[in-house]
């Protein structure tokens, strides 16, 4: 079986990562990378990178604005009423999203996941979504949509979702006691209303709903038994991430990330859990199983699955691009600058013009920041990171 299992081992020497480290603040909305010039000869076939990699999953975030301040997220301190926002006219608008999503799947993409910020305080968000909805792949099949959102919104706007076209939600849950879930979001936000959002969607049939739950340790650590026990046999698959390096603002140190093999072990204790194979190459999560009494995988009671970019990075086949709200298009989550795709639409590229440069940067793209974080080479490593809130998760 071709499952890889969480090692305590993988991430052996954490010492260089305990110091805090100082980070620039750069303002990467402003800066952008040049679009190369078309290559040559655009390939008929499937687009691949520079390590083979070919482009799947395209995240579209459509607004910088949340109403949580995560503190591994949006700290409060740097997300004040000091902060700017964009202003309107700088966000992609829907035709403008939708055409290039279009281009895109014409390229590969067979997944669309649409983020913020918090994606259902931009208004009108339904429209986009329908617009979205009616796209094909070059096979004619529709596409797998779906929206990451805090919930706080989701019992309210659930049905309308669904009915624009969306598949399903993930919902961002790091607690279920309401004090500590209070503190992670930082804005004194109940977990009773997300909680309510989660069943409207699952009432709405936005299925099957995902849970995701960033765990820091010290924080909300003592959240995750409980948080399992919540979710067992509901049909949400809940999963753990590590608390990861990405933007600049977070104040990261290694030793808040709770490595996923401590979570699986705390889990065990109480579960029996079984390894599953991936459902899709190139997916996030390692999955694992609850068990029935005869130590098989009972799919009435679900899964739970982890999300390593620390301990154990997936980058391998990573087939994901981001696309920010003001139009650029990032080759990674840990990415300093993106593409200015918003000058190409607004300066009257043409379809032919803008796929071109779509296969000129993804034939260029070398990413895999995860996998080279221990040796602190890149760009990234040294500060010159995105806001995950600017690009999506
Ligand atoms: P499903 O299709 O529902 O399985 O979603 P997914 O796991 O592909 O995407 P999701 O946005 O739910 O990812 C969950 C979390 O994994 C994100 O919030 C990030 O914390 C992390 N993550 C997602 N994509 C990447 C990635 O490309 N690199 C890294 N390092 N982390 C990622
Ligand atoms: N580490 C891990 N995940 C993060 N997210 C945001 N910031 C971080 C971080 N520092 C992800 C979470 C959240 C989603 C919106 O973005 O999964 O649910
Ligand atoms: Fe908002 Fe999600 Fe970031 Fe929290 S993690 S601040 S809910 S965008
Ligand atoms: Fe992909 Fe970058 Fe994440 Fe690696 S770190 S999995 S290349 S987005």
């Amino acid at each position: 079986m071709d499952v890889k299992r969480l090692r305590h081992d993988s991430w052996a020497d954490n010492s260089k990562f305990m110091a805090e480290r100082v980070i620039p603040l750069v303002d990467h909305r402003t800066a952008a990378l040049p679009v190369p010039q078309a290559p040559a000869t655009l390939p008929s076939g499937v687009l691949r990178d520079a390590r083979g990699r070919p482009l799947r999953d395209l995240r579209i975030s459509v607004t910088d604005r949340c109403n949580f301040r995560c503190a591994y997220c949006m700290p409060k301190e740097v997300f004040d009423s000091r902060h700017a926002w964009l202003p309107q006219a700088a966000l992609l608008n829907f035709e403008e999203i939708t055409r290039l999503a279009r281009l895109f799947v014409a390229r590969g993409v067979g997944k669309l996941r649409l983020t913020g910020g918090e994606p259902l305080l931009r208004k009108g968000l339904e429209a986009l979504i329908a617009q979205l909805a009616a796209l094909r792949t070059p096979a004619g099949r529709p596409l797998d949509i779906t929206l990451t959102t805090n919930g706080s919104l989701l019992a309210r706007k659930a049905r309308a979702l669904k009915a624009a076209g969306l598949e399903r939600v993930t919902v961002s849950l790091d607690a279920l006691d309401d004090a500590v879930f209070r503190r992670m979001n930082d804005a004194d936000f109940p977990v009773a209303d997300v909680l309510a959002g989660i069943e409207a969607a699952q009432a709405a049939g936005l299925t099957p709903v995902k849970v995701n739950m960033v765990v820091k340790r010290g924080v909300n650590d003592d959240q995750i038994v409980a948080m399992a026990r919540r979710f067992r046999g509901s049909g949400v698959t809940l999963r753990f991430i590590e608390y990861m390096d990405v933007g600049a603002t977070n104040g990261w140190r290694m030793d808040e990330v709770l490595p996923s093999a401590e979570v699986l072990r705390r889990l065990q204790a109480e579960y029996a859990l079984v390894a599953l194979q991936a459902s899709a190459p190139g997916e996030t999560a390692e999955r694992w199983g609850y068990a029935a009494a005869d130590g098989r995988h009972d799919p009435a009671l679900g899964e739970v699955g982890f999300i390593s970019s620390v301990t154990q990075a997936f980058c391998g086949d990573c087939n994901r691009a981001r696309l920010s709200m003001d139009g650029k298009l990032f080759l990674c989550l840990f990415a300093g600058q993106g593409y200015d795709l918003r000058a190409l639409l607004r300066g009257g590229a043409d379809d032919e013009r803008i796929d071109a440069a779509l296969v000129a940067i993804w034939q260029g793209r070398a990413d895999r920041y995860s996998e080279l974080r221990a040796s602190h080479s890149s760009d990234a490593a040294r500060g010159r990171r995105v806001e995950m809130s600017y690009i999506g998760g």
